[in-house]
């Protein structure tokens, strides 16, 4: 646990991708989805749970199109930096995909298992389309091979927190990508 007043930027070993980055690329983002969704009124982004949670509410506010918004939290890591591999369902979908138009919305695809794994499981319910939005992409580390339409920066493999993403837990709330001190991961919780 962070003591009362713990100042986390100073666990920060240097910013990877400031606010301003992040802004201009969502708004990129949001305007390539704007186009390719042009011809529907039914689109609905899901959210995957907890990490992506910053990142939906700048990418929502960028997008001009009409669209809905879903919430899924899934779980693939323990409190650790490495992919356990397992992923597990904690929250499902409030409402039925079928014959809709359906945008996940990522924090960062590493191995890519939590993601084959959330489309197996959309896939299955019929929906009339699946693409994916991950904000960042780890491509040396893939595992499994995911098929990523929207993808805001690839980053080397090299464990960030900010911006919605989390070290056991603690470090979303940072409005830049940044990667940790290295005395931080030896540090006994
Ligand atoms: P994958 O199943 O290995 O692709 O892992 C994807 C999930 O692991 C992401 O949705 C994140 O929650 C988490 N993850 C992977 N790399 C990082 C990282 O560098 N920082 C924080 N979380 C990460
Ligand atoms: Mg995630």
């Amino acid at each position: 646990m962070n003591l009362p007043n713990h100042d986390l930027r100073q666990d920060i070993a240097s910013i990877l991708i400031n606010e301003t980055e992040l802004q201009t690329r969502i708004w990129q983002l949001a305007a390539a989805i704007d186009q390719d969704y042009a011809q529907t009124n039914d689109l609905l982004l899901v959210c995957a749970l907890k990490g992506a949670y910053v990142f939906l509410a700048d990418l929502s506010r960028a997008l001009q199109r009409p669209h809905h918004l879903d919430f899924m939290a899934l779980s693939s890591y323990g409190g650790g930096t490495t992919s356990s591999g397992a992923v597990q369902i904690l929250m499902d979908l409030t409402q039925d995909i079928k014959d809709r138009h359906i945008l996940v919305v990522e924090d960062i695809i590493d191995s890519g298992r939590t993601l084959t794994y959330i489309l197996r499981l959309l896939q299955a319910r019929q929906p009339a389309s699946v693409r994916i939005c991950t904000l960042l992409s780890k491509p040396s580390q893939r595992e499994v091979e995911v098929k990523t339409d929207y993808v805001g920066f690839e980053i080397p493999d090299e464990f960030v927190v900010g911006y919605g993403l989390d070290f056991d837990q603690s470090y979303r709330q940072l409005p830049f990508i940044a990667v940790l001190k290295p005395s931080i991961f030896l540090t006994e919780k």
